[in-house]
């Protein structure tokens, strides 16, 4: 039989921004006002696309268009395509003397106590570098890793049994806080088993502060009372502030309420739990020019933030902690 040869079509970025577009949106109308372009412009685009691939990429049931396999698929490589097209740009203008691009983080809740703040001197430094910064606990970040999501990860608990590359620039002290006004607060040396008799308020399963306190006490087959489970260290301190009990909470999720005086940090045995902040990425993945800037600048600002934590353990009462 005589096979015919199809002549390959050209497919454009363009094209497949738009496709992207409606993929991702699940509308032409959406797409096109997004990318300020008539609607007839994108069903043109995302027809020619179609053709070049020679499989429809959406069907139509009812009002709504779906993806197709092939347009499932069309979705993944471009989403490839425009990481690497992104990571071009980024090191041509590094070749400029320009950091310029995207930078895509995710943080653990507790760290966006110091996060934020570090991102201000650095934008500045880089201006034309943005950020999109995702806020989550543990496991919401952990998935996000093993989806390869963002450029780089900032977390406490790393995950063990993942292939990652993971730098510590900090410490991240695991404390255990009360009342100000405690029995227990200001006594010296308190022995761990003196904890039982209290009522405790925990962060969340899935949070990294939970994760690392119930390793530190399973260790020492030491169970505490859990009177209530809440998902923000926020309203930790405040139910602890409050009397409701005593809570473990990073040393970096202390602010203004330590050294106001609300709440005080005991001098435990065993405590603080000695911990670290990671830089977490997949292994082998390729960092970004911008991802790399701020890999770079995180290690520069470890040891100054260091220095501001450990003020705010000593107002608050601890030991040394570092
Ligand atoms: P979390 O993680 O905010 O999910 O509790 C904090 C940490 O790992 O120290």
């Amino acid at each position: 039989m005589n096979k015919k040869v199809r002549r390959a079509l050209p497919v454009t970025l363009h094209q497949l921004r738009v496709f992207e577009a409606v993929a991702r949106g699940g509308s032409f109308t959406r797409a096109a006002e997004q990318l300020h372009l008539a609607q007839p412009t994108v069903s043109i685009q995302v027809r020619q696309l179609a053709e070049a691939v020679g499989m429809p990429l959406f069907e139509q049931i009812g009002k709504k268009i779906f993806l197709t396999d092939a347009g499932r698929a069309l979705q993944d490589s471009s989403g490839e395509l425009f990481d690497v097209w992104e990571r071009f740009e980024m090191r041509v203008a590094d070749l400029q003397g320009m950091k310029k691009g995207t930078l895509r983080l995710s943080t653990v809740t507790t760290a966006k106590y110091f996060v934020p703040r570090l991102l201000g001197p650095f934008c500045k430094r880089y201006p034309e570098i943005d950020v999109r910064l995702e806020v989550g606990n543990r496991s919401s970040i952990v998935e996000r890793l093993a989806r390869n999501e963002d450029d780089l990860y900032i977390m406490g608990m790393p995950p063990r049994q993942m292939d990652i590359v993971k730098h510590p620039f900090m410490e991240n002290p695991l404390v255990v806080i009360a009342p100000v006004d405690h029995p227990l607060a200001g006594r010296r040396r308190i022995p761990l088993a003196r904890l039982a008799g209290e009522s405790f308020l925990l962060r969340e399963p899935g949070s990294g502060t939970r994760m690392a306190g119930d390793r530190f006490l399973r260790d020492r087959t030491m169970r505490l009372d859990v009177k209530m489970e809440l998902g923000s260290n926020e309203a930790i301190k405040q139910a602890v502030a409050g009397g409701l009990g005593l809570a473990l909470l990073s040393l970096h999720a202390l602010g203004p309420e330590a050294t106001a005086g609300s709440l005080a940090v005991l001098d435990v045995q065993g405590f603080p739990i000695r911990r670290s902040w990671y830089t977490v990425y997949p292994a082998g993945k390729r960092l970004s020019v911008v991802a790399h800037a701020f890999h770079e600048y995180l290690k520069e600002q470890g040891a100054q933030l260091r220095m501001e934590h450990q003020g705010i353990a000593s107002q608050a009462g601890t030991r040394q902690i570092a």
